[in-house]
Protein backbone atom coordinates (compact mmCIF):
# COMPACT_ATOMS: atom_id res chain seq x y z
CA UNK A 1 0.00 0.00 0.00
CA UNK A 2 2.52 2.57 0.89
CA UNK A 3 4.95 1.19 -1.52
CA UNK A 4 2.47 1.85 -4.05
CA UNK A 5 1.87 5.20 -2.48
CA UNK A 6 5.81 6.08 -2.83
CA UNK A 7 5.75 5.25 -6.39
CA UNK A 8 2.50 7.34 -7.27
CA UNK A 9 4.08 10.47 -5.25
CA UNK A 10 6.87 9.93 -8.02
CA UNK A 11 4.90 9.43 -10.83
CA UNK A 12 2.64 12.83 -9.80
CA UNK A 13 5.89 15.25 -9.58
CA UNK A 14 5.93 17.36 -12.92
CA UNK A 15 9.12 17.63 -14.98
CA UNK A 16 10.94 20.29 -13.43
CA UNK A 17 9.53 20.33 -10.37
CA UNK A 18 11.15 23.02 -7.79
CA UNK A 19 11.89 21.95 -4.58
CA UNK A 20 8.56 23.11 -2.44
CA UNK A 21 6.92 20.81 -4.77
CA UNK A 22 9.16 17.90 -4.40
CA UNK A 23 8.43 19.19 -0.70
CA UNK A 24 5.06 18.47 -0.78
CA UNK A 25 4.30 15.58 -2.78
CA UNK A 26 7.43 13.24 -2.28
CA UNK A 27 8.73 14.18 0.97
CA UNK A 28 6.35 13.13 3.30
CA UNK A 29 6.17 9.42 1.43
CA UNK A 30 9.88 9.27 1.17
CA UNK A 31 9.99 9.56 4.94
CA UNK A 32 7.18 7.40 5.58
CA UNK A 33 8.96 4.16 3.92
CA UNK A 34 12.51 4.97 5.40
CA UNK A 35 10.18 4.59 8.42
CA UNK A 36 10.38 7.99 9.83
CA UNK A 37 6.95 8.95 11.52
CA UNK A 38 5.47 12.78 11.38
CA UNK A 39 7.27 13.34 15.28
CA UNK A 40 10.37 12.28 14.05
CA UNK A 41 11.24 14.57 11.31
CA UNK A 42 11.61 18.05 11.80
CA UNK A 43 11.71 20.56 8.57
CA UNK A 44 14.20 23.17 8.29
CA UNK A 45 16.72 22.26 11.34
CA UNK A 46 18.98 24.78 13.10
CA UNK A 47 22.39 23.11 12.01
CA UNK A 48 24.15 25.14 14.93
CA UNK A 49 25.93 26.99 12.20
CA UNK A 50 24.83 30.09 12.13
CA UNK A 51 21.44 30.42 10.49
CA UNK A 52 21.80 27.67 8.57
CA UNK A 53 18.97 24.96 8.25
CA UNK A 54 18.96 21.39 6.73
CA UNK A 55 15.89 20.64 5.09
CA UNK A 56 14.92 17.53 7.00
CA UNK A 57 16.67 16.00 10.42
CA UNK A 58 15.21 12.91 11.48
CA UNK A 59 15.10 10.71 14.94
CA UNK A 60 13.39 7.61 16.09
CA UNK A 61 11.48 8.44 19.11
CA UNK A 62 12.23 6.89 22.50
CA UNK A 63 9.35 7.09 25.30
CA UNK A 64 10.61 10.06 27.24
CA UNK A 65 12.21 11.75 23.94
CA UNK A 66 10.22 13.02 21.02
CA UNK A 67 12.26 14.20 18.42
CA UNK A 68 9.90 17.22 17.10
CA UNK A 69 9.91 18.38 20.62
CA UNK A 70 13.07 18.09 21.96
CA UNK A 71 15.17 18.32 18.00
CA UNK A 72 18.15 16.92 19.94
CA UNK A 73 20.40 13.98 18.24
CA UNK A 74 19.37 13.94 14.84
CA UNK A 75 20.30 10.63 13.20
CA UNK A 76 19.72 11.75 9.48
CA UNK A 77 19.67 14.77 7.45
CA UNK A 78 18.34 15.17 4.34
CA UNK A 79 19.04 17.64 1.89
CA UNK A 80 16.28 18.08 -0.43
CA UNK A 81 16.21 20.11 -3.79
CA UNK A 82 13.69 20.58 -6.73
CA UNK A 83 14.07 18.68 -10.37
CA UNK A 84 15.23 21.82 -11.88
CA UNK A 85 19.02 21.41 -9.91
CA UNK A 86 21.19 18.89 -11.68
CA UNK A 87 22.29 16.31 -8.97
CA UNK A 88 23.99 14.03 -11.38
CA UNK A 89 27.47 12.92 -10.20
CA UNK A 90 29.96 15.32 -11.56
CA UNK A 91 27.90 18.45 -12.11
CA UNK A 92 28.69 21.50 -10.50
CA UNK A 93 25.43 21.50 -8.31
CA UNK A 94 26.13 18.16 -7.29
CA UNK A 95 29.18 19.21 -5.77
CA UNK A 96 27.81 22.13 -4.18
CA UNK A 97 24.91 20.17 -2.73
CA UNK A 98 27.05 17.41 -1.46
CA UNK A 99 29.43 20.74 0.03
CA UNK A 100 25.92 22.10 1.72
CA UNK A 101 25.16 18.72 3.56
CA UNK A 102 29.10 17.96 4.77
CA UNK A 103 28.43 21.36 6.31
CA UNK A 104 25.43 20.70 8.48
CA UNK A 105 26.48 17.20 9.35
CA UNK A 106 29.46 18.60 10.69
CA UNK A 107 27.62 21.14 12.39
CA UNK A 108 27.51 21.45 16.22
CA UNK A 109 23.96 20.69 16.68
CA UNK A 110 23.86 17.47 14.15
CA UNK A 111 27.21 15.84 16.10
CA UNK A 112 25.05 12.73 16.15
CA UNK A 113 23.91 12.55 12.79
CA UNK A 114 25.45 9.30 11.46
CA UNK A 115 24.01 9.93 7.59
CA UNK A 116 23.36 12.22 5.24
CA UNK A 117 20.92 12.08 2.38
CA UNK A 118 20.99 14.33 -0.54
CA UNK A 119 17.44 13.65 -3.46
CA UNK A 120 15.99 15.87 -5.98
CA UNK A 121 13.63 13.07 -6.79
CA UNK A 122 15.84 12.29 -10.10
CA UNK A 123 19.25 11.18 -8.32
CA UNK A 124 19.52 10.39 -4.83
CA UNK A 125 22.62 9.65 -2.63
CA UNK A 126 23.80 8.67 0.79
CA UNK A 127 26.47 8.98 2.78
CA UNK A 128 27.39 7.55 6.06
CA UNK A 129 29.19 9.86 8.73
CA UNK A 130 31.79 8.30 11.59
CA UNK A 131 33.70 11.08 13.48
CA UNK A 132 35.14 13.60 10.92
CA UNK A 133 34.66 11.32 7.90
CA UNK A 134 31.80 11.04 5.58
CA UNK A 135 31.94 8.68 2.77
CA UNK A 136 29.15 7.42 0.31
CA UNK A 137 27.29 4.78 1.26
CA UNK A 138 25.43 4.26 -2.01
CA UNK A 139 26.62 5.62 -5.12
CA UNK A 140 24.46 8.58 -7.03
CA UNK A 141 21.71 6.47 -8.13
CA UNK A 142 18.90 7.54 -10.80
CA UNK A 143 15.49 7.14 -9.55
CA UNK A 144 12.55 5.94 -11.37
CA UNK A 145 9.47 4.60 -10.82
CA UNK A 146 10.82 1.15 -11.08
CA UNK A 147 13.89 0.66 -8.91
CA UNK A 148 12.39 3.33 -6.26
CA UNK A 149 10.90 0.81 -3.70
CA UNK A 150 13.93 -1.31 -3.83
CA UNK A 151 16.27 2.09 -3.16
CA UNK A 152 14.46 3.04 -0.60
CA UNK A 153 14.00 -0.36 1.27
CA UNK A 154 18.08 -0.45 0.59
CA UNK A 155 18.49 2.86 2.03
CA UNK A 156 16.34 1.75 5.00
CA UNK A 157 18.20 -1.48 6.00
CA UNK A 158 21.27 0.57 5.73
CA UNK A 159 19.63 3.59 8.42
CA UNK A 160 18.56 0.70 10.81
CA UNK A 161 22.21 -1.06 10.57
CA UNK A 162 24.69 1.23 11.42
CA UNK A 163 28.14 -0.12 11.13
CA UNK A 164 30.22 0.56 14.16
CA UNK A 165 34.14 0.86 12.50
CA UNK A 166 35.34 2.57 10.21
CA UNK A 167 37.59 0.68 7.87
CA UNK A 168 40.93 3.01 6.75
CA UNK A 169 43.43 1.77 4.43
CA UNK A 170 46.39 3.35 4.63
CA UNK A 171 48.42 3.27 1.36
CA UNK A 172 50.76 4.32 -1.00
CA UNK A 173 52.28 2.94 -3.96
CA UNK A 174 55.00 4.47 -3.29
CA UNK A 175 57.86 2.63 -0.49
CA UNK A 176 58.94 4.03 2.61
CA UNK A 177 56.39 7.04 2.53
CA UNK A 178 55.27 6.21 6.38
CA UNK A 179 52.88 3.92 5.74
CA UNK A 180 53.79 1.18 8.32
CA UNK A 181 54.69 3.60 10.68
CA UNK A 182 51.21 5.62 10.15
CA UNK A 183 49.30 2.80 10.81
CA UNK A 184 50.71 1.93 14.29
CA UNK A 185 51.19 5.13 15.69
CA UNK A 186 47.51 5.83 14.68
CA UNK A 187 46.16 3.12 15.92
CA UNK A 188 48.16 3.78 19.38
CA UNK A 189 46.40 7.45 19.26
CA UNK A 190 43.22 6.29 18.58
CA UNK A 191 43.30 3.74 21.67
CA UNK A 192 44.42 7.01 24.09
CA UNK A 193 41.33 8.58 22.89
CA UNK A 194 39.39 5.31 23.84
CA UNK A 195 38.07 3.92 20.39
CA UNK A 196 38.70 0.32 20.39
CA UNK A 197 41.17 -0.30 16.98
CA UNK A 198 42.26 -3.03 15.26
CA UNK A 199 45.07 -3.27 12.59
CA UNK A 200 45.93 -5.46 10.18
CA UNK A 201 49.09 -6.18 8.72
CA UNK A 202 48.32 -7.11 5.05
CA UNK A 203 52.17 -6.28 4.22
CA UNK A 204 53.12 -10.34 4.33
CA UNK A 205 56.46 -9.65 2.20
CA UNK A 206 57.47 -6.97 4.47
CA UNK A 207 55.60 -7.88 8.05
CA UNK A 208 57.15 -4.55 9.15
CA UNK A 209 53.92 -3.93 11.15
CA UNK A 210 53.75 -7.52 12.77
CA UNK A 211 57.40 -7.25 13.27
CA UNK A 212 57.21 -3.43 14.76
CA UNK A 213 55.05 -4.58 17.79
CA UNK A 214 57.05 -8.21 18.20
CA UNK A 215 53.59 -9.79 17.69
CA UNK A 216 53.14 -13.73 17.24
CA UNK A 217 50.67 -15.18 15.08
CA UNK A 218 47.83 -16.69 16.31
CA UNK A 219 46.70 -20.90 16.61
CA UNK A 220 45.21 -20.13 13.16
CA UNK A 221 46.42 -18.44 10.15
CA UNK A 222 45.38 -15.41 8.41
CA UNK A 223 45.68 -17.09 5.41
CA UNK A 224 43.11 -20.05 7.01
CA UNK A 225 40.68 -17.08 7.50
CA UNK A 226 40.73 -15.83 3.71
CA UNK A 227 40.70 -19.39 2.51
CA UNK A 228 37.28 -19.56 4.40
CA UNK A 229 37.34 -23.49 4.12
CA UNK A 230 37.89 -24.18 7.86
CA UNK A 231 34.57 -22.65 9.11
CA UNK A 232 35.35 -22.95 12.61
CA UNK A 233 38.31 -20.81 12.60
CA UNK A 234 37.55 -18.48 15.74
CA UNK A 235 38.26 -14.44 15.34
CA UNK A 236 40.54 -14.87 18.87
CA UNK A 237 42.57 -17.50 17.36
CA UNK A 238 43.77 -15.03 14.77
CA UNK A 239 43.83 -11.71 16.77
CA UNK A 240 46.88 -11.07 19.03
CA UNK A 241 46.60 -8.33 21.26
CA UNK A 242 49.28 -5.63 22.03
CA UNK A 243 49.09 -4.54 25.11
CA UNK A 244 50.66 -1.21 26.68
CA UNK A 245 50.78 -0.66 30.36
CA UNK A 246 51.47 3.10 31.81
CA UNK A 247 53.48 2.26 34.82
CA UNK A 248 52.71 5.71 36.66
CA UNK A 249 48.94 5.71 35.60
CA UNK A 250 48.82 2.03 35.84
CA UNK A 251 46.46 2.43 32.74
CA UNK A 252 46.82 0.11 30.16
CA UNK A 253 45.94 0.34 26.15
CA UNK A 254 45.32 -2.57 23.65
CA UNK A 255 45.23 -2.46 20.19
CA UNK A 256 44.03 -5.22 18.35
CA UNK A 257 46.46 -6.93 15.40
CA UNK A 258 45.94 -9.16 12.67
CA UNK A 259 49.44 -10.22 12.21
CA UNK A 260 50.63 -10.98 8.65
CA UNK A 261 51.01 -14.67 7.56
CA UNK A 262 54.40 -15.63 6.12
CA UNK A 263 52.47 -18.36 4.17
CA UNK A 264 50.95 -15.53 2.34
CA UNK A 265 54.46 -14.14 0.93
CA UNK A 266 54.72 -17.40 -1.13
CA UNK A 267 51.97 -17.20 -3.04
CA UNK A 268 52.19 -16.02 -6.46
CA UNK A 269 49.90 -12.82 -7.96
CA UNK A 270 47.57 -15.49 -9.87
CA UNK A 271 47.56 -18.41 -7.18
CA UNK A 272 46.45 -15.55 -4.38
CA UNK A 273 43.84 -14.02 -6.70
CA UNK A 274 42.36 -17.74 -7.67
CA UNK A 275 42.12 -19.15 -4.47
CA UNK A 276 41.35 -16.56 -1.93
CA UNK A 277 39.60 -13.75 -4.11
CA UNK A 278 40.33 -10.00 -3.52
CA UNK A 279 36.98 -9.42 -1.57
CA UNK A 280 37.70 -11.86 0.74
CA UNK A 281 39.17 -9.42 3.91
CA UNK A 282 36.53 -7.35 3.43
CA UNK A 283 33.76 -9.87 4.46
CA UNK A 284 36.22 -10.89 7.18
CA UNK A 285 36.75 -7.30 8.52
CA UNK A 286 32.46 -6.24 7.74
CA UNK A 287 32.05 -9.16 10.55
CA UNK A 288 33.99 -7.87 12.70
CA UNK A 289 32.84 -3.80 12.68
CA UNK A 290 31.10 -4.38 15.36
CA UNK A 291 33.30 -4.77 17.47
CA UNK A 292 35.71 -1.66 16.83
CA UNK A 293 35.55 1.72 16.16
CA UNK A 294 38.09 1.77 13.90
CA UNK A 295 40.13 -0.75 11.67
CA UNK A 296 43.37 0.35 10.31
CA UNK A 297 45.30 -1.71 7.26
CA UNK A 298 48.82 -1.71 6.40
CA UNK A 299 49.03 -2.02 2.61
CA UNK A 300 52.63 -3.15 0.45
CA UNK A 301 53.91 -0.33 -1.61
CA UNK A 302 52.15 -1.48 -5.31
CA UNK A 303 49.24 -2.21 -6.56
CA UNK A 304 48.30 -5.88 -6.64
CA UNK A 305 46.89 -8.52 -4.56
CA UNK A 306 47.33 -7.32 -1.04
CA UNK A 307 46.62 -3.64 -1.78
CA UNK A 308 43.77 -4.09 -4.25
CA UNK A 309 42.24 -5.88 -1.10
CA UNK A 310 42.80 -3.67 1.36
CA UNK A 311 41.40 -0.75 -0.78
CA UNK A 312 39.03 -2.89 -1.37
CA UNK A 313 38.20 -3.36 2.26
CA UNK A 314 38.17 0.10 3.31
CA UNK A 315 35.64 2.98 3.82
CA UNK A 316 38.39 5.92 3.46
CA UNK A 317 41.93 5.49 2.16
CA UNK A 318 44.65 7.76 4.11
CA UNK A 319 48.04 8.44 1.70
CA UNK A 320 51.08 9.53 3.32
CA UNK A 321 53.24 11.42 0.91
CA UNK A 322 56.55 13.17 1.57
CA UNK A 323 56.45 16.75 0.41
CA UNK A 324 60.04 16.18 -1.23
CA UNK A 325 59.31 13.09 -3.24
CA UNK A 326 57.62 13.44 -6.12
CA UNK A 327 56.59 10.25 -6.70
CA UNK A 328 55.38 10.11 -3.70
CA UNK A 329 52.81 12.80 -5.07
CA UNK A 330 52.54 11.68 -8.34
CA UNK A 331 51.42 8.39 -6.92
CA UNK A 332 49.19 9.42 -4.68
CA UNK A 333 47.26 11.27 -7.36
CA UNK A 334 47.13 7.73 -9.14
CA UNK A 335 45.86 6.05 -6.65
CA UNK A 336 42.97 8.40 -6.59
CA UNK A 337 42.39 8.75 -10.31
CA UNK A 338 42.77 5.52 -11.33
CA UNK A 339 43.33 3.01 -8.48
CA UNK A 340 40.27 4.10 -6.10
CA UNK A 341 37.58 4.56 -8.90
CA UNK A 342 38.23 1.26 -10.06
CA UNK A 343 37.47 -0.28 -7.03
CA UNK A 344 34.38 1.66 -6.50
CA UNK A 345 33.39 0.38 -9.97
CA UNK A 346 33.76 -3.10 -8.22
CA UNK A 347 32.28 -2.18 -5.16
CA UNK A 348 29.15 -0.36 -6.19
CA UNK A 349 28.42 1.25 -3.63
CA UNK A 350 30.05 4.56 -4.27
CA UNK A 351 32.78 3.95 -1.47
CA UNK A 352 36.19 3.73 -0.75
CA UNK A 353 37.32 7.53 -1.03
CA UNK A 354 40.48 9.06 -0.35
CA UNK A 355 40.80 11.17 2.72
CA UNK A 356 43.20 14.45 1.93
CA UNK A 357 46.65 13.73 1.42
CA UNK A 358 49.47 14.62 4.18
CA UNK A 359 53.27 15.17 4.46
CA UNK A 360 54.96 12.34 6.60
CA UNK A 361 58.01 12.41 8.48
CA UNK A 362 60.38 15.42 6.99
CA UNK A 363 61.69 18.37 8.08
CA UNK A 364 60.04 21.06 5.68
CA UNK A 365 61.14 24.21 4.90
CA UNK A 366 59.41 27.06 3.33
CA UNK A 367 61.17 26.76 0.21
CA UNK A 368 60.79 22.72 0.39
CA UNK A 369 56.80 23.89 0.61
CA UNK A 370 57.07 26.13 -1.98
CA UNK A 371 58.45 23.74 -4.16
CA UNK A 372 56.09 20.95 -3.01
CA UNK A 373 53.55 23.73 -3.90
CA UNK A 374 54.51 23.75 -7.36
CA UNK A 375 54.59 20.20 -7.91
CA UNK A 376 51.09 19.73 -6.85
CA UNK A 377 49.86 22.72 -8.96
CA UNK A 378 51.31 20.65 -11.85
CA UNK A 379 50.01 17.63 -10.97
CA UNK A 380 46.30 19.18 -10.61
CA UNK A 381 46.55 20.46 -13.88
CA UNK A 382 47.21 17.53 -15.27
CA UNK A 383 44.04 15.81 -13.72
CA UNK A 384 42.13 18.44 -14.74
CA UNK A 385 43.14 17.81 -18.99
CA UNK A 386 41.18 14.69 -18.15
CA UNK A 387 38.35 16.40 -16.11
CA UNK A 388 39.34 15.13 -12.73
CA UNK A 389 38.88 17.23 -10.15
CA UNK A 390 42.17 16.67 -7.41
CA UNK A 391 41.89 19.96 -5.42
CA UNK A 392 40.33 18.94 -2.61
CA UNK A 393 42.45 15.63 -1.95
CA UNK A 394 45.49 18.19 -1.93
CA UNK A 395 44.11 21.29 -0.74
CA UNK A 396 40.69 20.35 1.30
CA UNK A 397 40.38 24.26 2.66
CA UNK A 398 40.61 25.84 -0.95
CA UNK A 399 37.55 27.81 -1.54
CA UNK A 400 38.23 30.56 -4.55
CA UNK A 401 37.63 33.19 -1.81
CA UNK A 402 40.09 31.57 0.81
CA UNK A 403 43.05 30.24 -1.34
CA UNK A 404 44.04 28.14 1.81
CA UNK A 405 46.78 25.49 0.22
CA UNK A 406 46.51 24.04 3.82
CA UNK A 407 48.00 20.31 3.90
CA UNK A 408 48.29 18.57 7.07
CA UNK A 409 51.82 17.61 8.47
CA UNK A 410 53.63 15.19 10.54
CA UNK A 411 56.86 16.19 11.65
CA UNK A 412 59.87 14.16 11.37
CA UNK A 413 60.85 13.09 14.77
CA UNK A 414 64.10 10.46 16.02
CA UNK A 415 62.19 8.98 18.45
CA UNK A 416 58.80 7.86 16.15
CA UNK A 417 61.73 6.33 13.96
CA UNK A 418 63.84 4.94 17.00
CA UNK A 419 60.44 3.35 18.47
CA UNK A 420 60.29 0.12 16.42
CA UNK A 421 63.43 -0.79 18.00
CA UNK A 422 61.57 -0.93 21.04
CA UNK A 423 58.79 -2.57 20.01
CA UNK A 424 56.38 0.22 21.53
CA UNK A 425 54.65 2.29 19.02
CA UNK A 426 56.11 5.91 19.57
CA UNK A 427 52.66 7.75 20.37
CA UNK A 428 53.04 5.50 23.80
CA UNK A 429 55.99 6.11 24.83
CA UNK A 430 56.68 9.58 24.11
CA UNK A 431 54.84 12.97 24.39
CA UNK A 432 56.05 14.56 21.61
CA UNK A 433 54.71 11.82 19.59
CA UNK A 434 51.67 11.43 20.87
CA UNK A 435 50.68 15.08 20.34
CA UNK A 436 51.56 14.36 16.64
CA UNK A 437 49.86 11.43 16.43
CA UNK A 438 46.99 12.80 18.28
CA UNK A 439 47.14 15.91 15.69
CA UNK A 440 46.98 13.56 13.14
CA UNK A 441 43.23 11.73 14.48
CA UNK A 442 41.92 14.96 15.01
CA UNK A 443 42.50 16.12 11.82
CA UNK A 444 41.36 13.74 9.75
CA UNK A 445 39.35 11.22 11.99
CA UNK A 446 37.52 12.51 15.82
CA UNK A 447 34.99 15.49 15.93
N1 LIG B 1 57.30 10.98 11.31
C1 LIG B 1 58.42 10.26 11.21
N2 LIG B 1 59.57 10.70 11.77
C2 LIG B 1 60.71 9.98 11.66
N3 LIG B 1 60.80 8.82 11.02
C3 LIG B 1 59.70 8.34 10.41
C4 LIG B 1 58.46 9.01 10.48
N4 LIG B 1 57.55 8.27 9.80
C5 LIG B 1 58.20 7.19 9.33
N5 LIG B 1 59.50 7.22 9.70
C6 LIG B 1 60.55 6.23 9.35
O1 LIG B 1 60.61 6.14 7.93
C7 LIG B 1 60.89 4.82 7.53
C8 LIG B 1 59.80 4.33 6.59
O2 LIG B 1 58.59 4.26 7.29
P1 LIG B 1 57.56 3.07 7.10
O3 LIG B 1 58.22 1.75 7.20
O4 LIG B 1 56.43 3.34 8.01
O5 LIG B 1 57.13 3.34 5.58
P2 LIG B 1 56.21 2.43 4.65
O6 LIG B 1 55.52 3.35 3.73
O7 LIG B 1 55.41 1.51 5.45
O8 LIG B 1 57.30 1.61 3.86
P3 LIG B 1 57.02 0.37 2.86
O9 LIG B 1 56.51 1.00 1.60
O10 LIG B 1 58.36 -0.25 2.69
O11 LIG B 1 56.01 -0.50 3.51
C9 LIG B 1 60.98 3.99 8.80
O12 LIG B 1 62.33 3.86 9.14
C10 LIG B 1 60.24 4.83 9.83
O13 LIG B 1 60.72 4.60 11.14
MG1 LIG C 1 55.24 -0.60 5.37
Amino acid sequence: MNDRKLRQALINLPDNAQESIVDNIFVPEFLSALGFKLMECVPAYGTGNGNEAVDYALRHNTDDDIFIQTKSNPYVLLELKGKDINLSEGSAQYHSTFKQLKGYLLASNCKTSQWGIMTNAVHLQLFRKHGKVIHPATPCLSITPDNLIKIVKDIKQKLDNLPRALTVAIYNNKGGVGKTTTTVNLAAALTLKEKKTLIVDFDPNQQDLTKSLAIKPGKETLYSWLEGKNKEVNDRDVIQSFISKNKTTNQSFQIDVIPADEHLANLGEDELRKTLKIFRLRQILDNLKSEYDYILIDSPPNWRFFSVSAIYASDVVLIPTKHNNIFSLENAAIAIKQYIPQVQQARKDGSPIALPIFFNGESITDAGRNTAHKEINSIIKEAQKDKFDLLPYFYPKYTRAKKDLHIFELPSYAHIANAAFSRVPAAYKDKTARNYYLELAKEYFLQ
